[in-house]
């Protein structure tokens, strides 16, 4: 009797209406970085992906893990797969029902918006804030500036009109001083000029240190996709750093010689640089040999090496603190979620503009993992609301992750 009440109940107590902002907000955090609603990035365009998958449920169990449906060997699922060279999306066990529902409503809703023009640029809620405001700044530039022109007319008007009356009474109009030499106008340019050039200024020194995008030329031609990618090297291999300490690491040269003692050609796919430059794969791991002092024919070290000087990409300024294990393990962050489609790029380049914006907001939307975990037993309140009902979960902001001094030296 129990299962039949709850089972009238709860299909009931959980239709709520799905809400495509919420949804909007999550996939820009987790999906964008691999997908887009209308284009094929590393993972397929996820337009009527709801058609796709007949069995809603199947396909929530696919975004909590994808996995999972995999080895329960679903034809579908396995074909998709095997497209995308079993390249595995992460799992999202953390994620409820509902802000699933809230990303399909999200996926709905854009995908009758035309491509390119109203397509979300991957992760970029920030960029798109910035687009809005210079959109609108636009507008107010041209609303000001036929404003003044009426302005001046009116004034033009004006002055004639005096003049007009003048002559009739017969009264002498004083001489009418050119407006370049009038103080008025002198003093409005000047600070008009200060206005326009403040803004600028303070908008420069704002994107000073900032290099979204940004990718040096390294000294060797090194492929993440080739590594990551194709040959499935585990990130933590290289970048052991990520899951123990505050910084992921680049890895020492012994690292690569683990592997490239044997491995002294390359044969893979066609490489090329980002200005479309052919790239040998071979010169490049002879280049590897020269740094190491490693002689492939002798099979031994023949000379002292030296450190190959990789040019970093990433850099917060010196005031942040961030640390990589607190993000990767208590955070369960993917590292695609902050860096993007590694495993698809050939020459890193910074995906996030880490800006101070973008850490806050990640952590206004994002959830930790609260339950019966010792770090955060000194909650009491939250513990209490959890238990009352008054919230489901806590963000990273409820825990202290907007204070200034968490992230400030
Ligand atoms: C690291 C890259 C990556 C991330 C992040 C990612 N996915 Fe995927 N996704 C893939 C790949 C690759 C596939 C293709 C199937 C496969 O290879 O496992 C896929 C397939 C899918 C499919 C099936 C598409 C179809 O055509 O049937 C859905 C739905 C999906 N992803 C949703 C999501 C959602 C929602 C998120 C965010 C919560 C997300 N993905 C995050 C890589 C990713
Ligand atoms: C075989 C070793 C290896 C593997 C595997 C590897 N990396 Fe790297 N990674 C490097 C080296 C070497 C560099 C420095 C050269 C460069 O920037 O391309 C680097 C640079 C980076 C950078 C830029 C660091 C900077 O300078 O700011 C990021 C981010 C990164 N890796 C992330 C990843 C992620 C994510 C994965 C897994 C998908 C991964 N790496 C797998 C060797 C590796
Ligand atoms: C776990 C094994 C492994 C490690 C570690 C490794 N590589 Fe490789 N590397 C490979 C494989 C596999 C290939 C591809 C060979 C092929 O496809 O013919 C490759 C290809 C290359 C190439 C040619 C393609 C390209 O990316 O330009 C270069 C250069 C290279 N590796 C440099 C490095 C450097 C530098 C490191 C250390 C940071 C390193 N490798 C670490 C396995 C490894
Ligand atoms: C993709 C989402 C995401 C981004 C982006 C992000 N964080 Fe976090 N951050 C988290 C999560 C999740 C936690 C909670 C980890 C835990 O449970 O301890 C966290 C926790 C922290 C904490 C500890 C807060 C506390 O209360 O103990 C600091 C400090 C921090 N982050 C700094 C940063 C900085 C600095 C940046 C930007 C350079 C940043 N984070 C960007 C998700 C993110
Ligand atoms: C919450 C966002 C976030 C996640 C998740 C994340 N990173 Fe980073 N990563 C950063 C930031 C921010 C920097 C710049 C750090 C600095 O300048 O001190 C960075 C820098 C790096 C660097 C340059 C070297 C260093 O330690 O500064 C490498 C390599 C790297 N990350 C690899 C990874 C790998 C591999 C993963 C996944 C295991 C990962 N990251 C996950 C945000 C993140
Ligand atoms: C989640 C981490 C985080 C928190 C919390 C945080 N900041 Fe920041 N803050 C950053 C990062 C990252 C930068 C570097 C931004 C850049 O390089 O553009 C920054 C930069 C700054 C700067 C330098 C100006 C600039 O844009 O470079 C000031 C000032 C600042 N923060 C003040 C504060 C104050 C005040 C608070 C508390 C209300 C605060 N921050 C809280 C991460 C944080």
């Amino acid at each position: 009797m129990l299962i039949l009440c709850a089972s009238i109940v709860i299909p009931f107590s959980s239709v709520k209406a799905a809400d495509p902002a919420k949804g909007k907000a999550i996939f820009q955090q987790n999906c964008a970085s691999c997908h887009n609603v209308h284009k094929k990035l590393t993972g397929p365009a996820l337009k009527g992906v709801e058609d796709r998958w007949p069995d809603k449920k199947l396909l929530h169990q696919w975004i909590h893990n994808s996995a999972s449906v995999l080895a329960s060997g679903d034809k579908y699922a396995n074909d998709l797969f095997a497209e995308y060279n079993k390249n595995a999306m992460p799992a999202f066990p953390a994620f409820s029902n509902e802000e699933i529902d809230d990303i399909l409503a999200y996926i709905k809703v854009e995908e009758v918006k035309i491509p390119g023009g109203a397509a979300p640029a991957a992760g970029a809620t920030a960029a798109d804030a910035k687009d809005k405001g210079s959109d609108n700044s636009l507008l107010f530039g041209i609303i000001t500036l036929v404003l003044a022109v009426v302005a001046l007319i009116l004034m033009q008007i004006n002055s004639n009109l005096n003049k007009l009356a003048n002559d009739k009474e017969g009264t002498a109009t004083p001489e009418s001083i050119p407006f370049y030499k009038n103080k008025a106008y002198i003093a409005l340019f000047i600070l008009v000029l200060f206005m326009v050039g403040g803004y600028f200024t303070i908008n420069g020194a704002i994107g000073l240190g900032r290099q979204k995008d940004y990718m040096p030329e390294q000294p060797i031609f090194y492929s993440h996709k080739v590594h990551a990618g194709i040959n499935q090297i585990n990130c933590l291999y290289c970048h052991a750093g990520a899951e123990k300490s505050k910084h992921a690491m680049i890895p020492s040269e012994n690292i690569c010689m683990n592997c490239h003692k044997a491995i002294k050609e390359y044969a893979g796919p066609e490489l090329f640089t980002a200005e479309g430059k052919k790239v040998d794969g071979t010169a490049e791991i002879h280049k590897l040999y020269d740094y190491v002092g490693w002689d492939p024919e002798a099979g031994k070290y023949t000379k002292p090496g030296r450190p190959i000087e990789w040019t970093k990409i990433h850099n917060l300024p010196d005031h942040v603190y961030f640390n990589h294990s607190q993000h990767t393990v208590a955070g369960q962050q993917q590292c695609q979620t902050c860096h993007g489609a590694i495993t698809e790029m050939d020459e890193v380049h910074q995906f996030a503009d880490l800006s101070m914006g973008w850490c806050i907001n990640c952590h206004r939307t994002t959830k930790v993992q609260f339950a019966d975990n010792n770090y955060y037993s000194i909650f009491e309140k939250l513990h209490q609301d959890i238990k009352d009902k008054k919230i489901d979960s806590v963000t990273v902001e409820m825990v202290g992750g907007t204070e200034c001094q968490k992230c400030h030296y």
